[in-house]
C-alpha cells in the first residue's frame, strides 16, 4: 500500500488504520472507526488516533496494549513514521515529508482535492422564500446567502441541486393586496414595490377585526360610542375580508383580468429579489421561483390522500392530521374549504423527493417556523412521500437560522420602530465597503494606490457584501447575532474582508514574483514544481491545506458554512506565519519556486472556499 491514493491524510489513515484494528480485533472494517484527529501540538505528531481507548475495554484489553498491537499492526508505508503510543493510549501519527509533498502535488488541480460525490438522486435547497408585496428584509439575507451557500457546497461536490424559491404569491394576503390596489386605482405597469408593500399592509390592517376588543367592551360597559365604533370597524374588517375573498376564488378560477394583475404584482417583487440576488453575488433566477401557486392544483389531493389513508380526520368541519407523540394536529383544510401554508409545504415535499428526486431536502427557513416544520416532515413520513424512486428514505431538514439583531440586542428594527429592509441594509454596508477601499487607496504604498474610481467602487462593493455575509455565515446558523457593519467591515480579525485581503495579498506577491497568475482559480500557476516542505511553517500550511477536501464534506453533512469560514482563517493564519518564517522572493531556486507553488495553492484555496461561502476574491485590496 505504498502511494496514498487521496489527497487528504485523514482519509488515507483511517482506511488504513481501519484494516489494522479490523485484523487486531478481528472485525469488520467498518465496525474499526480510528478516529483519527489533527493532533492539538505539533510537538506530538500531525493526527492522533484515539481508537485504542474507545475500544479497548468492550475487548478486555488494557488500552495501551491495544495501542501497541495497532502500531504493530498498522501498514504506513510511503505515508508515515512509525507511530508513538502516548499517554493512557493515543497513537501519534506523524506524516513523512514526502507523503505531504506528493498529496499536496495530487491536489493542486482544478478539483483542489475535493471528492465528487456519486449519488444517483439529487439535493433540494429551499431558500429565499420571498412573499410576493413584500420588500425583503434582514430574514430574507439569511434564507438566501445561507441557502446559496449549502447550494454551491452540493454543487461543488458534483452533486444535481435544485433551488426552490418557495414564493409566497398565493392566498388571502394577496388577494387583498389585489383589492387595495384595485381601489386606490393603481397603475401596475409603472407600480414600485414600496407601493405595492404600503397596499400590502393596508389591506392587511383593514382586514383585522377587532372581535375579542368588541366583546370586552360590551362586558366592560364601556359606553356606546366606544362600542359602536368597534361594531362598525369590525363591519368594516368583515366585509374586507369577505370582498378578498371573492377576489381570491375569482383569481382561483383564472379570472383573466386578475390574473394578469397578479402576474404583474409578482414581476414587480421578483425584480427587485433578482437585484438583490445580483447584489449579493447570489444564484438565483426565474428559473428558480415555485411559489406556492405552482401546488394549487395538487392541495385537493394531497388532502384527500392524507384521508384516505386514515391519518387525517375530520374535527368540527375543518381537516386535520394528527399526531401519535403530540396533542397539536396540523390543520391542512379549513372548515370553509381553504388550504394552508402547511398543505402547500406538504404538496412541496411530495414533488421535491418523487418528481424533483432529491434525497435531501433542506429548508434554509426562520427558526421560528420549526413547529410547522416537523408537523409537515413528520405526517410526510407517516404517509410516505419522503421515498424517493428506489424506495430511499429521503432526508428531510429545517435549517432554521437565528434573528438578526440591532445594538439592544432586539430584532433589528430602523430608528422609527420599522423593520430594516435588506434593500437599504446592502446599500449601507456597500458604501462602508467603498470608503473603507477608497480610503486604504490614498496610502501610496497600497496595491490600490493609482486605481481609477471604477476599479475602487468594484472592489469597494466586493468588499461590503463580504463583509455583511461573512458575518452571517461564520457563525453557527442557529444562532442570533448582532449587525455591527464596524466590525464586520474591518480588514482583521474574524471578518470577510481579512480573507479577502489575505487572498489579494498572496496574489501580488506571486505577481512580484514574475509568476503569471491565470485569472481562473482552477489553472495551478506552478504544476510542475517539486515541493520541498522542510521548514515546520511550511508543513503546517502543506498540513492545512490537504484538510480542505475535507471541510467541504463537512460542510455538506452539517450544514454549518461556519466550519468552512473556521478554516478559510486557518488557512490565511497558517500563511501569515509561513510568510513570516520563510523567504519566499529572496530566497533560491529550487527553494523559491516550491514557495511561490505553496502561495499559489494557498491563493486558490482561498478563493474557491470564498467561491463556496458566494463571497468574490478581488485581485487588488
Ligand atoms: N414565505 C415564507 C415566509 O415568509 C417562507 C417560505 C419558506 N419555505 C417553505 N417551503 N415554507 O415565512
Amino acid at each position: 500500500m505504498p502511494i496514498p491514493t487521496s489527497t487528504d491524510p485523514v482519509r488515507e489513515l483511517d482506511h488504513r488504520f481501519r484494516l489494522a484494528i479490523s485484523e487486531v480485533l478481528g472485525i469488520v472494517p467498518e465496525a474499526c472507526d480510528p478516529q483519527i484527529r489533527p493532533s492539538g501540538d505539533p510537538r506530538h505528531g500531525d493526527y492522533q488516533s484515539n481508537a485504542a481507548m474507545a475500544l479497548a475495554k468492550a475487548n478486555g484489553l488494557k488500552p495501551r496494549d491495544l495501542a501497541d498491537r495497532i502500531v504493530a499492526a498498522v501498514d504506513l508505508t510511503g505515508l508515515a513514521e512509525v507511530p508513538e503510543v502516548a499517554g493512557p493510549g493515543f497513537i501519534n501519527i506523524r506524516l513523512e515529508m514526502g507523503a505531504i509533498a506528493s498529496m499536496l502535488a495530487s491536489m493542486d488541480d482544478a478539483s483542489l482535492g475535493v471528492v465528487r460525490q456519486n449519488r444517483p438522486h439529487g439535493v433540494t435547497v429551499d431558500l429565499c422564500g420571498v412573499n410576493v408585496a413584500k420588500q425583503m428584509h434582514v430574514g430574507h439575507l439569511r434564507a438566501t446567502i445561507i441557502g446559496d451557500c449549502i447550494a454551491r457546497v452540493f454543487e461543488r461536490l458534483g452533486r444535481r441541486v435544485h433551488r426552490e424559491n418557495h414564493l409566497g404569491d398565493w392566498g388571502l394576503p394577496i388577494a387583498m393586496t389585489l383589492v387595495a390596489l384595485q381601489e386606490a386605482g393603481a397603475n401596475l405597469d409603472t407600480i414600485t414595490l414600496a407601493d405595492l408593500n404600503a397596499a400590502y399592509r393596508s389591506a392587511q390592517a383593514s382586514g383585522n377585526a377587532d372581535e375579542k376588543g368588541l366583546a370586552a367592551a360590551i362586558a366592560n360597559g364601556c359606553g356606546p360610542h366606544r362600542i359602536a365604533e368597534l361594531e362598525a370597524q369590525n363591519h368594516d374588517a368583515r366585509a374586507a375580508v369577505a370582498q378578498a375573498k371573492a377576489t381570491l376564488l375569482k383569481l382561483q378560477a383564472g379570472d383573466i383580468e386578475l390574473v394578469r394583475d397578479w402576474k404583474k404584482i409578482i414581476e414587480c417583487t421578483m425584480r427587485e429579489v433578482f437585484e438583490t440576488a445580483v447584489t449579493l453575488n447570489v444564484v438565483l433566477g426565474p428559473e428558480h421561483s415555485r411559489g406556492e401557486s405552482f401546488y394549487r392544483d395538487r392541495l385537493s389531493t394531497v388532502v384527500e390522500d392524507f384521508m384516505e389513508s386514515g391519518l387525517a380526520s375530520e374535527d368540527d368541519g375543518a381537516i386535520v392530521v394528527k399526531y401519535p407523540d403530540r396533542d397539536r394536529p396540523m390543520l391542512i383544510r379549513k372548515s370553509d374549504g381553504g388550504f394552508l401554508y402547511a398543505t402547500t409545504d406538504l404538496a412541496a415535499v411530495r414533488f421535491r423527493v418523487q418528481e424533483l428526486d432529491s434525497e435531501r431536502v433542506i429548508y434554509v427557513v426562520d427558526a421560528r417556523q420549526r413547529d410547522h416544520f416537523k408537523d409537515v416532515f413528520d405526517a410526510c413520513r407517516m404517509i410516505g412521500w419522503d421515498r424517493t424512486s428506489d424506495g430511499e428514505r429521503a432526508e428531510l431538514v429545517h435549517l432554521g437560522f437565528g434573528a438578526v439583531l440591532g445594538p439592544d440586542k432586539r430584532p433589528l428594527k430602523t430608528r422609527s420602530g420599522e423593520n430594516v429592509t435588506l434593500a437599504s441594509l446592502l446599500a449601507e454596508a456597500v458604501a462602508r465597503g467603498e470608503s473603507e477601499v477608497c480610503a486604504r487607496s490614498t496610502d501610496p504604498d497600497s496595491p490600490t494606490h493609482g486605481l481609477d474610481d471604477t476599479e475602487l467602487h468594484a472592489i469597494g462593493r466586493a468588499v461590503g457584501i463580504a463583509a455583511v455575509k461573512y458575518a452571517d455565515l461564520s457563525l453557527e446558523v442557529s444562532r442570533d447575532y448582532v449587525f455591527d457593519l464596524d466590525r464586520m467591515v474591518s480588514f482583521q480579525g474574524d471578518t470577510g474582508p481579512y480573507i479577502q485581503y489575505a487572498h489579494a495579498r498572496i496574489r501580488s506577491i506571486l505577481e512580484k514574483a514574475g509568476v503569471e497568475v491565470p485569472f481562473e482559480i482552477e489553472s495551478p500557476a506552478l504544476p510542475d514544481v517539486t515541493l520541498t516542505l522542510g521548514e515546520p511553517a511550511e508543513r503546517d500550511l502543506a498540513l492545512t491545506l490537504l484538510a480542505y477536501p475535507g471541510v467541504v464534506a463537512d460542510v455538506a453533512r452539517t450544514l454549518e458554512p461556519s466550519r468552512l469560514c473556521a478554516y478559510l482563517q486557518r488557512v490565511a493564519a497558517a500563511f501569515s506565519a509561513f510568510y513570516r518564517e520563510c523567504p519566499v522572493l529572496k530566497s533560491e531556486e529550487p527553494t523559491r519556486s516550491s514557495r511561490l507553488r505553496l502561495c499559489d495553492l494557498s491563493r486558490r484555496v482561498l478563493a474557491d472556499g470564498l467561491g463556496l461561502l458566494g463571497i468574490e476574491s478581488p485581485r487588488r485590496m
